[in-house]
């Protein structure tokens, strides 16, 4: 029986040919590749501009300092997410300030975020966690109160708000990862910067380009965060392929919230009213997420718990005030979201076995 992963990475002739003629072009940085993928994808989630850069990190610094956000400043962020959502933050001088998160969904909540405003608030990064959007009522809170949206959409590529709007076209300004086990990758690190606001269009392509112009006169800060046009290159095929994808995921997703419904122990993740998500991950909130555990890799199946460390209680933020500070709903669920395999490539026999294992571990754990 072979073992079931929780991401494989897609190849195929086509992004094999993609690579081969970049490469043989001798054109590997700085070329039409890297702009035509950041055109695409940003006309497929309905933003201005997209800059392709090294990863879903550094397109979060980069969205910070777009914003001119520093020293003084605060920007808020759910507890619940990759440590990248905060620590970009604190990598530009300015001070991350944790909020909860919404009960059902896992997104963060616009009530813990109005608690946490004050008049140094200048933006608030909104993780579509898992693939899940987060709410609409977001950009008329940030717009209300003059704060900046940034969305966290690493996780996210191709979902959809209840409004119509993609991923990466709700906020100022919109950050994706490639990362390998991503619903879109580029053959290595990558990542991508996107804005729906033409001020910010121009000087997004500038930032990871040590901030220079066309005559390479630098006028602001900002370093080498390029990708390479061979990734560029294969985004572009992975691209054409990611609505098929997500296709997939969402019937895995379907058939997966079927089947585990009525189990005991077991919550399945709800889906935001009105939205198409992306299935990056599909978690189920768990009562014995060791037991389960245990019962998957029994049966060779892989799976994951996120976050069990939420951002604030993290080491490196041993020394921020809120590092003790209690969330009830991250608190409560964190250690118990347990993922399992959901990638397009899975076949029917996979998802089968998957359900069977789960199923099987509920009876146990009862
Ligand atoms: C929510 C979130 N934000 C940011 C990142 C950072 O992306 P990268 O690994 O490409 O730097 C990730 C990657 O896992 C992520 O899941």
């Amino acid at each position: 029986m072979t073992r079931i992963p929780m991401a494989r990475p897609s190849w195929d002739d086509d992004m094999r040919q993609a690579a081969l003629q970049t490469l043989d072009s001798l054109h590997w940085v700085k070329g039409p590749e890297g702009r035509a993928f950041g055109k695409e994808f940003s006309e497929y989630c309905g933003a201005v501009q997209g800059t392709p850069c090294q990863s879903g990190s550094v397109a979060l610094w980069g969205a910070l300092r777009l914003l001119e956000i520093g020293p003084g400043d605060e920007v808020l962020v759910p507890s619940l997410t990759y440590i990248a959502t905060a620590t970009c933050v604190s990598l530009v001088g300015a001070t991350p300030v944790f909020v909860d998160v919404e009960p059902d969904y896992w997104c963060v909540d616009i009530a813990s975020l109005e608690a946490a405003r004050t008049p140094n608030t200048k933006a608030v990064i909104a993780v579509h966690l898992f693939g899940q959007m987060s709410d609409d009522a977001l950009v008329d809170w940030c717009h209300q109160h003059d704060i900046a949206y940034i969305e966290d959409a690493a996780q996210a590529h191709g979902a959809v708000s209840a409004k119509g709007i993609k991923a990466g076209g709700v906020g100022d300004v919109a950050c994706f990862s490639f990362f390998p086990s991503k619903n879109l990758a580029v053959g290595g690190e990558g990542g991508m910067m996107m804005t729906r606001r033409e001020d910010l269009a121009a000087r997004m392509d500038a930032l990871v380009n040590h901030g220079r112009d066309a005559r390479l006169e630098s006028h602001e800060l900002g370093s080498n965060l390029r990708m390479s046009e061979v990734s560029a290159a294969i985004g572009r095929v992975q691209l054409h392929r990611l609505e098929g994808w997500l296709d997939r995921r969402r019937t895995i997703a379907a058939r997966y919230h079927q089947a585990f419904a009525n189990l005991d122990g077991i919550e399945i993740p709800e889906i935001r009213h009105g939205t198409e998500h992306a299935w990056h991950q599909y978690c189920l909130l768990v009562e014995n997420p060791d037991g389960l555990r245990h019962a998957l890799d029994a049966a060779e199946i892989d799976s994951r718990v996120y976050y069990a460390t939420p951002c604030h209680r993290q080491e490196v933020y041993a020394d921020h005030p809120q590092h003790h500070a209690a969330f009830p709903v991250t608190d409560t669920i964190a250690h118990r979201l347990v993922a399992i395999p959901i990638f397009h490539q899975m076949s029917d026999e996979q998802v089968e076995r998957v359900i069977q294992a789960v199923v099987k571990a509920s009876h146990q754990v009862e």
